[in-house]
């Protein structure tokens, strides 16, 4: 079968990476063949690819059959959304879009499933993660989840390195839209979505920036679990730190390392069943997970190989574009429950968050 021709679409930070793993052969079965940057310059550092300034013109061409873009998170929209509706294969970086309604939109646009959709989810193929989304259906009945990210330190040297970043008007938020998705997506991944959002985020605390860098948020689950996301880009040093606790026991995840403590009883049965006041149910065993690391970019090649391998061989999606809703959903009930003062019943209202976010734009 043919090689599935690419083009990248943004030659910043992400697709220079993008570029590196054709280049070093971490895929197979795809070549890239063009790239599109608004910037000439990109072409002289990247010399040996047909260029182009204007993304439609690249998606028109002929040249390409699949396409990545990693442009500024606002433009996922509507690059993607003209890439599906020629009928080129897409995987669109993260954030899918910045907000639910943009998603819809997005996802509308994919109306032929023989066009493969993927979005830039490459923390589903850490080892870790996956043994994780393994481990979970263990636990039983959900009862928390705790997610302590602040393992994403940024300078203000790095909020100013482009216009577009940490702004309303160019990112669409802050650590919420840039670094966290990934571990929104995950949250979301392994335990679902919740049913309602209180958050409190605060504005610039840590940087001269106008959109959040820290946040404290609390998930109500349908069944009535919890989950707390503490999440900052001004710690250092900073700590992942994973706890889902469910009726058979706890699950710990940090440092590469996943603990399970399972009990030998689930707790509601043993609630029902023991007559000791003071008991804790018994201990079946305590279980360590290591699992291999795989380096960043090695990740996104992961992505880009099981995209190629879905348009040759129809292999399935690791991360299908459409679930990226989910974790940009959870991003913007965050934003909406502060500024709106409240707990935020899901799903959003995708309208109504939209307007908020055109508000907060317009504020400076
Ligand atoms: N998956 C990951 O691990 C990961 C890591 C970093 C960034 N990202 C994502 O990649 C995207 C880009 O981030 P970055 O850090 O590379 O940004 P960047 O600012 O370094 O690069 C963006 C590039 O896009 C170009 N561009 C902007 N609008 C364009 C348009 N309409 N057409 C063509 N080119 C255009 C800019 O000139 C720039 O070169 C973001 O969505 C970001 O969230 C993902």
């Amino acid at each position: 079968m043919q090689e599935v021709r690419f083009g990248i679409i943004g030659i910043g930070n992400m697709g220079t990476g993008h570029i590196e793993n054709f280049e070093e052969g971490r895929v197979t079965g795809g070549k890239l063949v063009a790239i599109c940057d608004l910037l000439e310059e990109k072409h002289k550092e990247h010399p040996n690819y047909k260029f182009y300034t204007d993304y439609k013109e690249l998606i028109d061409s002929g040249d390409i059959d699949a396409v990545i873009v990693a442009t500024p998170h606002y433009s996922h929209t509507y690059i993607g959304a003209y890439a599906l509706s020629k009928k080129i294969h897409t995987i669109v970086e993260k954030p899918i879009s910045v907000h639910k309604a943009d998603c819809l939109k997005l996802i509308k646009a994919h109306d032929d499933k023989n066009v493969v959709f993927s979005a830039m989810f490459n923390q589903r193929t850490i080892p870790q993660h996956i043994k994780l989304k393994e481990l979970i259906p263990t636990l039983g009945e959900l009862q928390r989840v705790t997610l302590i990210a602040t393992n994403w330190y940024r300078t203000n040297a790095y909020y100013r390195s482009g216009s577009w970043r940490a702004t309303w008007s160019g990112e669409g938020g802050g650590i919420l839209l840039n670094q966290m998705p990934h571990h929104l997506d995950l949250v979301q991944w392994l335990c679902g979505m919740p049913c309602a959002i209180r958050a409190f985020c605060e504005f610039g605390k840590y940087h001269p920036i106008e959109v959040e860098d820290d946040v404290n948020a609390t998930l109500f689950y349908p069944n009535g679990a919890v989950g707390n996301i503490i999440t900052t880009t001004g710690e250092a040093p900073g700590i992942f730190h994973l706890e889902i606790a469910g009726d058979n026991g706890l699950l710990i995840f940090q440092d590469g390392i996943i603990k399970v403590i399972k009990n030998k009883v689930g707790t509601a049965e043993f609630n029902r069943t023991t007559i000791e006041p003071w008991a804790d149910p018994e201990i079946e065993g305590v279980y360590e997970y290591k699992e291999e690391f795989v380096p960043h970019l090695f990740q996104h090649a992961i992505i880009t190989q099981n995209v190629i391998d879905a348009i040759r061989e129809g292999k399935t999606l690791i991360a299908p574009a459409e679930e990226g809703i989910n974790s940009v959903e959870l991003a913007n009930a965050m934003i909406y429950s502060t500024i709106m003062n409240k707990k935020i019943d899901l799903p959003l209202d995708p309208e109504a968050y939209a307007k908020v976010l055109e508000g907060l734009k317009d504020k400076k």
